[in-house]
């Protein structure tokens, strides 16, 4: 085991090593510096990571470029692309699994570090919010359930939600498309449902034990992929752009950044996170109609209180607050919410 991960290690290195150089090559030589290696063993790890289908040329008095990588999301694809401290350094892939969520529940409640993630090319019995399910065909989007164990008191817990729909938006829109998030955390493009996020907690009454953080989003699904009820529902960001999306590049800006937000978000609290919410939101200053499991509330979408409840001002002028429903917006008004510049190279191909 500890002989594998330091291979792997190697492996992630050389990958690491050989995509900084682009199109140029990298010598055996300058390699087996880099990493402490006999030249025989960076060869063989070449070969190990031929095998998992890296295509790595080898061109003699050059050296080795790296031509190109799968379309998975193993921790060879993501990590070195990562710019995290803990988010995504420990990744489980699973080829199919029911629910990442369970999966990183059941990790967490075993001892599994802050930051570790599961990422699965399938899951089974994707979760979404309130009982339904999110569809999760292989190979094509990225579901992942993130493990946190942040110092919090568990009424606080429901903001890492907003943390992460701010990070998931941030990304979307680096890659080009006016993403924007719908109270309480989908994220839309143009009206669309492109990603999703299901937090689940698991605490006693004053400490949080650990949070699992879900986010599906779809990146390369087709309309052909969703159900009758979804198609022009939901979307995708291939869809949106009309290319194909490197999903691991897309992971790792994803990681990085919600990382970003998580450390400022624990050093500062929630104000930042809620200002940008409130700029990259499409609810805010709209007419909705919110459906709870009890009821249905209309008027206009107000505002977020400091815990990310709803705040809707109904047509009698009462000031409701709402904690947990499904919105509707009724009628598009002018959205107030900026571009944003991005700040990275954008994860597409
Ligand atoms: C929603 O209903 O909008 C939330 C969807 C969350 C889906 C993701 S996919 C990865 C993780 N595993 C699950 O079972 N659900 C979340």
């Amino acid at each position: 085991m500890a002989l594998e991960s330091t291979e792997q290690t190697q492996e992630e290195l050389i990958l690491g090593f050989l995509s900084e150089s682009g199109e140029d090559y990298t010598s055996g030589e300058a390699l087996s510096g880099k990493l402490g290696l006999s030249r025989t063993a960076v060869w063989k790890r070449v070969e190990a990571l031929r095998t998992k289908g890296y295509r790595i040329e080898a061109v003699p008095a050059r050296g080795y470029r790296l031509v190109e990588v799968p379309d998975r999301l193993t921790a060879l694809e993501v990590a070195p692309l990562l710019e995290t401290h803990d988010l995504g350094r420990t990744v489980h892939h699973h080829a199919v699994l029911g629910s990442t969520n369970e999966v990183a529940f059941r990790l967490a409640q075993d001892g599994a570090e802050h930051g570790e993630v599961v990422v699965a090319e399938q899951q089974t019995s994707g979760k979404g919010r309130r009982g339904r399910a999110w569809v999760s065909p292989p190979g094509l989007n990225l579901y992942f359930s993130a493990i946190l164990r942040p110092e919090l008191p568990p009424q606080r817990a429901p903001e890492l939600t907003l943390v992460a729909a701010v990070a998931l938006a941030e990304t979307l829109r680096e890659c080009g498309v006016d993403a924007a998030i719908k109270w309480p955390n989908d994220v839309h493009i143009d009206g669309r449902k492109v990603a999703g996020i299901l937090t689940e907690l698991s605490a006693e009454p004053e400490r949080v034990h650990f949070v699992i953080v879900g986010v599906g989003v779809n990146l390369n699904c087709q309309d052909e992929h969703f159900p009758e009820e979804l198609r022009g529902v939901a979307t995708s960001l291939s869809l949106a752009r009309g290319e194909k999306v490197h999903r691991a590049r897309f992971a790792a800006s994803l990681w990085t950044r919600l990382e970003e937000w998580l450390d400022l978000y624990l050093e500062t609290g929630f104000d930042a996170v809620r200002a940008r919410w409130k700029e990259l939101s499409s609810t805010l200053g709209q007419d909705v109609l919110v459906r709870t499991d009890r009821s249905e509330l209309r008027g206009l979408a107000e505002d977020i209180d400091p815990s990310g409840a709803l705040l809707v001002r109904t047509e009698g002028g009462q000031l409701e607050r709402v904690l947990a429903g499904d919105v509707e917006q009724l009628r598009p008004r002018q959205s107030p919410r900026p571009r944003q510049t991005p700040r990275r190279a954008a994860p597409s191909e």
